[in-house]
């Protein structure tokens, strides 16, 4: 089997780097070395962890989460940079955009009922996940139109999260479609009933270059509506780009976790999509001295033959248990 520095071979060329895999079988450790050894080699790279339990400062021994650059990278030597996303802010900050948005065009009156609803709404199901979402798509596509990375790697939270989020800009982007079509239509109403209430000459009404008129409210919303549809489009075609986006499954020669890679692989291939790599860690030498601890590598030989057997069509490297856990850049560097 194929060591990591064989996956950052791979890897090179390819700009954004998604790591996922079932909960506890390695993906911080897997990103923070894949990224270590990105920084090592002068490949200037960006590490996000998405998951809400964070633990990359912990892998990296070092604090992340300093509140005066929320949100912003922090840079770990001259070509390592770490981010954190803090969920609570980024809902914060997405719903302080929509605020601005609706208060463009609502009524003064109604903008207490509606900031009330606003508040209620960032506890709803699934708004942390599209603010969470908005937020990655953005530095997915700045990074990339910018150049400034040469690799960006997603630590993501444990599988489902992962693939929900690859899928999500397209669903994202119908729906963002859906509102625009309501809001033309309101628009169009909106303009009909201007036109009645105001008592416009006739070839006011027909002068097409009447449009030179105060910033139109709506057409501002319509602007940050049209902009997220923009963002999220670009975002699923960088996701859709096998040169561009790599998804690696990180797992562990154990039962559930394959039943997992399985199921994220064909989760994958469903929203046309494909893993570039799977990754097993924990592996032990298969010679022991020990009865305990040869049981356990008799075993684990045995489901990397299923491992090898069910997944032919994917590069799969192979990570060792360390002594211990991997804290630090020098220890991730040298992980292999
Ligand atoms: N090859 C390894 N050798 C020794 N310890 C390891 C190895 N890989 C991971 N660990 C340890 O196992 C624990 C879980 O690893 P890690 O945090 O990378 O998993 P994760 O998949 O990111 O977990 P979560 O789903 O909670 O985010 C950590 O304490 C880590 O240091
Ligand atoms: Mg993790």
């Amino acid at each position: 089997m194929e060591k990591l520095s064989s996956l950052v071979q791979q890897l090179s060329h390819t700009p954004i780097i998604f790591v996922g895999g079932k909960g506890g079988v390695g993906k911080t450790t897997t990103a923070a070395a894949l990224a270590s050894k990105f920084a090592e080699q002068q490949q200037k790279t960006l590490i996000v962890s998405t998951d809400p339990a964070h633990s990359l400062g912990d892998v990296f021994a070092m604090s992340l989460s300093s509140s005066s650059a929320k949100n912003k990278p922090k840079a770990l030597t001259e070509y390592l940079d770490a981010l954190e996303l803090d969920p609570d802010l980024i809902i914060d900050e997405h719903f302080a955009r929509v605020e601005k948005t609706i208060s463009s065009y609502a009524n003064p009156d109604m903008m207490p009922k509606i900031r009330e609803h606003l508040q209620l709404s960032k506890s709803a199901p699934g708004a942390q996940e599209a603010a969470m979402l908005e937020a990655i798509c953005r530095y997915l596509v700045d990074s990339v139109e910018q150049g400034v990375y040469q690799h960006i790697i997603f630590d993501t939270a444990p599988t489902g999260h992962t693939l929900r989020l690859l899928m999500l800009p397209e669903m994202m982007e119908a729906w963002t479609d859906g509102l625009l079509t309501q809001q033309r239509r309101q628009a169009k109403l909106k303009g009909a009933a201007d036109n009645l209430a105001t008592k416009k000459t006739k070839s006011a009404l027909s002068n097409p270059f009447e449009d030179a008129k105060p910033v139109d409210k709506w057409q501002q919303a319509v602007d940050v509506l049209n902009a997220r549809k923009n963002l999220f489009k670009k975002a699923g075609e960088l996701l859709h780009d096998r040169q561009k986006t790599a998804v690696v499954l990180v797992l562990t020669a154990d039962n559930l976790p394959i039943e997992e890679t399985r199921r994220a692989v064909n989760q994958l291939k469903e929203a046309k999509l494909a893993p570039a790599a799977l990754v097993v860690n924990q592996l032990i030498e298969a010679e022991q001295n020990d009865e305990f601890w040869q049981n356990r590598a008799i075993r684990q030989q045995s489901l990397l033959k299923d491992i090898q057997s069910h997944f032919v069509d994917y590069p799969i490297y192979g990570v060792y248990l360390q002594p211990s856990d991997v804290r630090g850049r020098e220890a991730l560097t040298k992980l292999n």
